[in-house]
């Protein structure tokens, strides 16, 4: 199956997704709950027989919102913001800006207004377009070369677009914090996913403290729901809160030369798990 991916984000799960999709097949249940989503790309790509992307930041549910209910308008301006940067990157001779520029903002809303697309959705289109020109959705600056790779990015986007139109379609998507939707959901059907924000980081428009992961390992111990969560083994106070996970493994870090890190090390994983 095509890896299906929308935006770079900090924290996209594509190595980890088989393991993610075997422990959904061992739980026998029936609803998978992404209860921390981000850039959707474990609800894009999970086999599912019912899924809930879930996320706090509200940026994020405008866009899978929008795509849900108006996907004809997101992918026609995603793809006029497309043109006029390659019309702009053309005359520049070079491809040395970074985020979406001011140009291509304003022609995403000139393109919307003229066609009478709700302001929303030319929102989404303005935050897609610029996570994707930044590095890893982390909103560092690209390398100058990089551009062209960006590009081709959200060019690959648009080719998987009724891919991405399909899935989103028909998933439950919820705007909670990750503590009410537990509490919404848990039941003998439900199978959760958890990849909570990393501590320590400000990758996100909104992050977790201490006291919020041992909420959440006091939430997981009691879930009537079967679990499995993926978080950094190495990152501060995570055995202290959640004990020994059941295993750890190392992934590839899909970080690469192209992202301007030469060698990246690998990334570990640790899994904790009811099943
Ligand atoms: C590690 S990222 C998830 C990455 C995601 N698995 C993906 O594939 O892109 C953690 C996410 O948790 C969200 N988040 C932070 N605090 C939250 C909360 N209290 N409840 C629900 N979501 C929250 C952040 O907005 C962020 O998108």
């Amino acid at each position: 199956m095509e890896y299906i991916r929308l935006m770079k984000y900090p924290g996209s799960k594509k190595a980890l997704l088989s393991d993610i999709q075997a422990s959904y097949l061992k739980s026998g249940r029936r609803t998978f709950v992404d209860v921390f989503g981000g850039s959707g790309s474990v609800s894009l790509n999970i086999e599912s027989r019912y899924t809930v992307y879930n996320d706090l930041n509200p940026d994020l549910i405008n866009v899978f919102t929008n795509i849900q209910k108006r996907p004809e308008n997101i992918y026609f301006l995603l793809k006029e913001g497309v043109k006029k940067r390659r019309s702009l990157l053309e005359e520049e001779g070079s491809w040395k800006k970074r985020t979406i520029d001011p140009e291509v903002e304003d022609f995403i809303k000139i393109k919307g207004r003229e066609r009478g697309i709700p302001e929303k959705d030319v929102e989404s289109v303005i935050f897609l377009t610029g996570m994707n020109l930044t590095f890893g959705g982390m909103g560092n600056t690209y390398a100058t070369k990089k551009e062209k790779a960006a590009m081709s990015y959200i060019s690959k986007t648009l080719d998987q677009f009724d891919m991405i139109k399909n899935r989103v379609s028909r998933w439950k998507i919820e705007n909670m914090d990750f503590r009410d939707l537990v509490k919404k959901y848990d039941d003998r059907n439900v199978f959760f996913y958890f990849d909570p924000p990393y501590s320590g980081t400000d990758w996100y428009e909104i992050n977790f403290d201490a006291g919020d992961f041992r909420e959440l390992s006091r939430l997981i111990s009691g879930l009537e729901g079967k679990y499995l969560m993926t978080i950094d083994p190495d990152a501060e106070g995570i055995m202290e809160i959640f004990g020994i996970p059941v295993h750890i493994k190392e992934y590839r870090n899909e970080n690469g030369p192209s992202d301007g890190i030469a060698n990246p090390p690998p990334r570990k994983r640790a899994f904790y798990t009811n099943l």
